[in-house]
């Protein structure tokens, strides 16, 4: 395995200015994919107008589903007040909804910081009461990796707020985990059958806990060193082949990783993504060109960058 890490790019400012020329977008432009459609631009979620510069459809039938994962850690470290953060959670939202079909799914992940009041995800879930979307479901990603101390339950729990508006589909899914509790015994046309026998699949259909899916660290194929909130490509494929149909079009307005872009590619949908770092734009676009160059889905522990940065040659 090569080793190649690379420190944060949001914080590492020597690295953030070797690599400033790379950086394919510059604020306000949007690059634009000519294979599949997608898009990626440069833009504030927080702008109305610059949303709509990314969400034009083109003719196109409007997207189906949104995946945002805003960053919430401001909020821990309490250099937002929470209620700020809620609103400006809310203009993303309404963004979000003027883009989207009158069926379409919003999938918010955010946190709730147990120092903290559980911040913000109260917060949200009330901000959502009004905003034109019914709340479907809370699910729960258990880490890995969790933080905490020796006096308090170890936290390991990513929180994931499902919403709808209208009728969209939803596809039940299917984790890798094998029914072996039989049990739940019930008649049916005057037969006793237990669940292993009534249920549709061989594994355990997702409910609103995951514990099935790893987060994302060096060793895995998909990690994109120099990210620091990468979310696993299973989840996100977990939502999309729950809450689309290929050649769906989707909304990410904080690409990050391209984790959205990517799995979009994976299952035939189009995604309009978006980042306001011009550096978490260009790896975005990168993860995109490199699973089509080499079918890998990120560096494992190599990075985006590694031939600008001297590490690897480009043999
Ligand atoms: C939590 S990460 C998203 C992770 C992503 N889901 C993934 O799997 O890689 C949040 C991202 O939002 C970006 N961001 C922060 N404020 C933004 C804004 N106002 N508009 C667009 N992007 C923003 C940050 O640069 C960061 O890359």
């Amino acid at each position: 395995m090569k080793k190649h890490p690379l420190p944060r790019l949001d914080r590492d400012q020597a690295i953030r200015a070797r690599l400033a020329g790379v950086c394919r977008l510059a604020p306000g432009e949007v690059w634009e994919d000519p294979r599949q459609g997608h898009r990626v631009g440069c833009l504030d979620a927080g702008s109305a107008t610059a949303v709509a510069r990314l969400c034009h459809t083109d003719g196109l039938p409007p997207a189906t589903l949104a995946i945002h994962d805003p960053p919430y850690n401001f909020v821990a470290f309490e250099q937002r007040r929470v209620d700020a953060y809620a609103e400006w959670c809310r203009q993303i939202v309404a963004n979000t909804a003027a883009h989207l079909a009158a069926d379409a799914s919003l999938y918010l992940w955010t946190g709730a910081d147990q120092n903290n009041g559980f911040a913000p995800l109260p917060e949200i879930m009330a901000m959502m009461r009004d905003s034109g979307f019914t709340s479907r479901s809370l699910i729960t990603m258990r880490n890995q990796r969790g933080y905490g101390t020796q006096q308090n339950w170890m936290s390991v729990r990513q929180e994931l707020l499902y919403y709808v508006r209208g009728c969209p589909r939803f596809q039940p899914q299917y984790t890798d985990i094998p029914k072996k509790v039989k049990g739940y015994y019930k008649d049916i046309s005057g037969e006793r059958t237990e669940n292993t026998a009534r249920g549709r699949g061989e594994t355990l259909r997702a409910g609103n806990v995951w514990i099935d899916i790893q987060q994302v660290f060096y060793r895995m194929e998909e990690n994109v060193n120099g990210c620091y909130a990468q979310k696993p490509l299973k989840s996100i494929l977990r939502i999309i082949d729950a809450s689309s149909a290929p050649g769906d079009t989707l909304l990410d307005f904080f690409a990050h990783a391209g984790t959205t872009l990517l799995a979009a590619e994976l299952t035939g949908r189009r995604c309009l993504t978006m980042d306001i770092d011009p550096l978490f734009c260009e790896v975005t676009i990168r993860r995109l060109e490199n699973y089509r160059q080499t079918g890998r889905t990120g560096w494992q522990n190599s990075n985006p960058f590694a031939l600008e940065l001297g590490q690897e040659s480009g043999a």
